[in-house]
């Protein structure tokens, strides 16, 4: 028989209300293996269920929140790129690193001269990172190898990240750079990344495909191609739009019923329509905003009030945000985009499991994983408010308490 574990004497965030924050005071938690079977206050907890409670767990009134997802990452990579953060000081722009051979392209080169286990070593340590602040889901993509071995090794990799005692998703974003290799035939490259992917998705290595459709990467037509050959195999998609420039591409995506559009800074109102029909999800990048500088906002009034879902994320990267921390993710969200502490925290938790397709964690509910986090903190508000200060007491993910 699976044991079930009583977490009492919580405060819970459900989130599971479509508003507010669900606040359950004198809450508790019934955990049966890896599922949540109960949350609600504990006055309510059904009798029956109360007789087949194994173990208790006290929490001291803590503050309970599902655990953090973060749904848009670039974890595996070799090399650091420092030296660009001191040119872009100096006034040099990303794209014009990139279009120099920087950006992208060094790290690719840095990756692609690692082996899997000096890459495994790098991931982990950043994984950990996160999950010091209560990351129970990665998702990473690849995009640094651009090659079939190279793409599957970075893919590896990260899938392995899930011995750490994380959910681990993989996207595959052949679709970021064009290698060296295929100078001046960036057709013949897409087509090579459209060639790879039944491969990959044979060997299990992919949950969704990405791009990155702007001008410094592949056109929308290219990126259409991409798109075709995950819905042969009936993969979802996702899409780096709208970054640096207003592409198209969020309705593109939207047209192949995209899981989220991420970055959109540049996001105009058509885009904005076409994610709201599809259901596609707006992941925003706080942490590539500030690290860049950019100082086009995203169109958060119209997100808002077309109901577009938002989503929230590190999108750690060598190049446009080495952040590795959640929280300041939350504070940057409503310092610099105006969220609320409430849309911050969804966007870490519910609308961050949208936009991976997975509709079983990011609130405490009956049925859903039994991944949460415990915070020294009297009120979820105080989550986004703070910065440089960690307040997770403990996470347990798949019902297992984390050492
Ligand atoms: O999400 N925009 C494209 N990809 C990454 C940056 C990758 C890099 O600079 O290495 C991003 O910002
Ligand atoms: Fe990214």
């Amino acid at each position: 028989m699976t044991q079930t574990t009583l977490w009492r004497d919580a405060q819970l965030v459900t989130l599971t209300p479509a508003q507010g924050w669900g606040l359950v005071p004198d809450g508790a938690l019934l955990t049966e293996g890896e599922r949540l079977r109960w949350a609600g206050p504990l006055a309510e907890l059904p009798a029956e269920w109360r007789a087949s409670v194994a173990a208790e767990q006290g929490l001291d009134g803590a503050l309970v929140t599902p655990g953090l997802i973060d749904c848009h990452t670039h974890l595996v990579y070799g090399g650091e790129r420092s030296a660009e953060f001191e040119l872009r000081l100096q006034g040099a722009s990303y794209e014009e690193i990139a279009r120099a051979g920087g950006g992208i392209r060094a790290t690719v080169a840095a990756t692609r001269a690692a082996d899997e286990a000096q890459l495994a070593r790098g991931a982990a340590a950043r994984a950990r990172a996160l999950m010091a602040e209560g990351l129970t889901t990665l998702e990473v993509k690849s995009g640094y190898g651009l090659s079939l071995e190279q793409e599957a090794k970075c893919l590896r990799v990260a899938r392995g990240l899930a011995g750490l005692g994380l959910s681990v998703r993989t996207t595959y974003l052949g679709a970021h750079a064009l290698p060296p290799e295929f100078e001046g035939r960036q057709d013949d490259y897409v087509d090579a990344v459209c060639a790879w992917m039944p491969q990959l998705h044979q060997d299990g290595l992919i949950d969704a495909v990405d791009a990155f459709c702007e001008r410094i990467a592949f056109t929308p037509a290219q990126t259409r191609r991409v798109f075709e050959a995950a819905r042969r195999l009936n993969l979802p998609v996702k899409l780096h739009a709208e970054q640096l420039s207003d592409q198209g591409g969020a309705q593109l995506a939207a047209e192949f019923g995209a899981l989220s559009c991420d970055h959109l800074e540049y996001l105009g109102e058509a885009g904005v329509r076409a994610m709201a029909a599809a259901g596609t999800v707006a992941v925003l990048l706080p942490g590539a905003y500030y690290f860049l500088r950019e100082t086009q906002l995203p169109p958060m009034a119209a997100l808002r009030e077309a109901g577009v879902p938002i989503a929230l994320a590190t999108d750690h990267n060598p190049g446009s945000s080495p952040g590795l921390s959640l929280l300041l993710m939350l504070n940057m969200a409503c310092t610099l985009f105006r969220m609320t502490p409430e849309e911050a925290l969804r966007g870490l938790t519910v609308n961050a499991a949208r936009a991976l397709g997975l509709a079983d964690r990011g609130r405490l509910a009956a049925g859903m994983r039994a991944d949460f986090c415990v915070w020294d903190a009297a009120h979820p508000r105080e989550l986004a408010y703070y910065f440089g200060r960690n307040p997770l007491r403990q996470t347990v993910a798949g019902g297992l308490p984390r050492a």
